[in-house]
C-alpha cells in the first residue's frame, strides 16, 4: 500500500477527510494528517462532525484533491449525497485524486483536541496528476484555516488581525490563483 504514491507526504498533507455516523450519515471537512516515519496521525479539535463521527465509527477516509472550491465547500457547508461514493463501504468524494481509508486510535486526550494514530487499511488512485505550485491555491487553504477559526475567537482585535490577513491572501489568490482558487476565495469571504 503505497500511501506516499496516493499523495501523503512527509509533514502535514491537508486533506478533506470524510467521516460517517454509526448509522452511516457522511460528512466532510478539511483536516491535516501528520505523517511522522511511516506513521499517520489526526488532531482534532473537540465539538466537530469530524470527531463525534470518527470516536462512534472509529474509521475516516482521506480524499486527497487540489480543488479549492471543494475544501472551502467542504469546511462551511453540509455537502449534499452527490458528492459522495463508497469506497469498501465507507463515504468518500468522488472527484478526490486519491482515497486513503484508515481505522482510528485515540492515543492522547487533550483539553481541546484528541489526538488519533490513524492506520491505512485500503488505498485508491483515481487520478494522478503533475501541477507546478500554485501560490493562489496555498492562500486560498491558509485563509480557509483562519476562517473555520473565526468563530471560535473572541475578542474584535483578533477578529480584526484575521479579517487583514484573509484580506492580504485574497490579494495574493487575485494575482496567482486560476478560476477555482477565485470562486473558492470568493465563497469564503462571503462566508465570514
Ligand atoms: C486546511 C484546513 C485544515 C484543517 N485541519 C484541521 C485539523 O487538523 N483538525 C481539526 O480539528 N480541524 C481542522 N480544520 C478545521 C475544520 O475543518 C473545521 O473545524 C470544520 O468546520 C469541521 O467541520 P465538521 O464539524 O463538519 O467536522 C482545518 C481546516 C482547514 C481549512
Amino acid at each position: 500500500m503505497d500511501i506516499k504514491e496516493a499523495g501523503l507526504c512527509e509533514g502535514i498533507s491537508e486533506v478533506i477527510v470524510t467521516t460517517q455516523s454509526a448509522s452511516g450519515v457522511p460528512n466532510a471537512a478539511p483536516i491535516g494528517i501528520l505523517s511522522r516515519e511511516d506513521n499517520y496521525f489526526v488532531s482534532l479539535y473537540r465539538g466537530s462532525q469530524t470527531i463525534s463521527n470518527v470516536l462512534e465509527a472509529k474509521k475516516l477516509a482521506a480524499n486527497v484533491t487540489e480543488d479549492a472550491v471543494l475544501f472551502v465547500n467542504a469546511a462551511f457547508e453540509i455537502l449534499s449525497s452527490d458528492y459522495y461514493s463508497l469506497f469498501h463501504g465507507f463515504h468518500v468524494l468522488k472527484e478526490a485524486n486519491s482515497w486513503i481509508l484508515f481505522e482510528c486510535e485515540c492515543v492522547e486526550e487533550r483539553v481541546e483536541s484528541f489526538l488519533f494514530q490513524i492506520v491505512p487499511i485500503a488505498v485508491e488512485i483515481n487520478m494522478m496528476r503533475v501541477r507546478a505550485i500554485n501560490r493562489g491555491l496555498n492562500a486560498v487553504i491558509e485563509a480557509a484555516v483562519l476562517a473555520t477559526r473565526y468563530d471560535i475567537i473572541e475578542t474584535e482585535s483578533e477578529k480584526e488581525e484575521l479579517t487583514s490577513m484573509i484580506a492580504r491572501y485574497a490579494d495574493i489568490v487575485d494575482k496567482c490563483g486560476g478560476q477555482r482558487e477565485k470562486e473558492a476565495m470568493r465563497s469564503l469571504t462571503d462566508k465570514i
